[in-house]
């Protein structure tokens, strides 16, 4: 199964990479040992006084530019030490927003590389100088269409997304197996008690205790809300045939590419409409769904 999964970061901020990475599940996988952290300051292989980690950018303009002498010192500390811990390998990804939009898949082929180490490198002001991202960089990485102050937040949520991944890191492993993405699709809706929240009420089907009209109103959810809102996600996929006959009775009554609100009649359950469920055995949350409002 091989040993934790290894990841340093270089950063001018590691307290909150770090701190950060304490939260919850991907602190809880830390303490399990599916995967450890050290971060590195660039500032402390700065070889001046004032610990210099930026200067002007050549050809004028705003802002500053980290420079690739500090840069390259803690990368090639960073590595050393994974080296010295039995990492047999290391990658080193530059988070950028110039970099190839991070996916699951992605995600998922890192995470299962547990023998390969990560250095993640995480920018600040106007960028790195691109010297030291080609001599030093295998790998960039985006985490999407917009510009955050620093890398430490796309490095944090890399590192996230893994750890998710890493067997043993959910209490129930069933959970990364069903969310977005997995299996090319959005997630289905989700919901829990009370059973009708501010005149809402959950779908009948999910009261039902069948399970397998459970997995095809759930299946039927998550195929409608890609549809509706990601339709590039379905045209990517190879649909099963329950799917395609899903897929045909969705296509007719939703609008690719708009969000829709409205409420779904559940395959060969019928519409839920405003519908009150008998309390009882059936109606805790385990059995939860989504409905319309009345
Ligand atoms: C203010 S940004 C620099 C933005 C850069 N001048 C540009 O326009 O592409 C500072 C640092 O934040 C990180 N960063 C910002 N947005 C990011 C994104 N969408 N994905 C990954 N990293 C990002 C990068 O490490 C970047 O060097």
């Amino acid at each position: 199964m091989g040993g934790a999964k290894r990841i340093d970061v270089v950063t001018l901020f590691p307290a909150m990479v770090a701190e950060a990475a304490k939260v919850g599940v991907t602190g809880r996988a830390a303490e399990r040992g599916l995967w450890a952290l050290r971060c590195w300051n660039p500032r402390d292989c700065a070889n001046d006084p004032h610990r210099t980690v930026d200067d002007r950018p050549y050809g004028g303009g705003p802002g500053m530019v980290m420079m690739a002498g500090p840069l390259a010192a803690s990368l090639d500390l960073a590595r050393r030490a994974q080296a010295g811990d039995g990492v047999s390998s290391t990658r080193t990804i530059h988070l950028t927003p110039a970099g190839t939009p991070l996916s699951h898949a992605r995600v998922a082929e890192l995470a299962a590389r547990r023998d390969e180490g990560l250095v993640l490198l995480a920018g600040r002001y106007e960028g790195i100088d691109e010297r030291l991202v080609e001599r030093e960089v295998d790998e960039e990485i985006a985490i999407g269409d917009f510009v955050v102050s620093g890398g430490e937040l796309p490095a944090l949520m890399l590192i996230d997304a893994i750890a998710r991944q890493l067997p043993g890191a959910l209490n129930d492993a069933q959970s990364a197996v069903e969310e977005s993405f997995v299996a090319g699709l959005l997630d289905c809706p989700h919901y829990t008690r009370p059973e009708r929240y501010e005149g809402v009420a959950v779908p009948e089907v999910l009261l039902s205790g069948n399970h397998e009209a459970i997995r095809r109103w759930r299946l039927e959810q998550a195929l409608r809300r890609t549809w509706e809102r990601r339709p590039g996600l379905i045209e990517g996929r190879v649909l099963t045939k329950e799917e395609q006959g899903m897929l045909a009775r969705i296509r007719g009554d939703a609008v690719p590419g708009r969000q829709s609100r409205k409420a779904t009649s559940p395959p060969e359950t019928g519409t839920t409409s405003g519908r009150e469920h008998p309390p009882g055995p059936t109606s805790g949350p385990n059995n939860a769904g989504r409905q319309e409002p009345t």
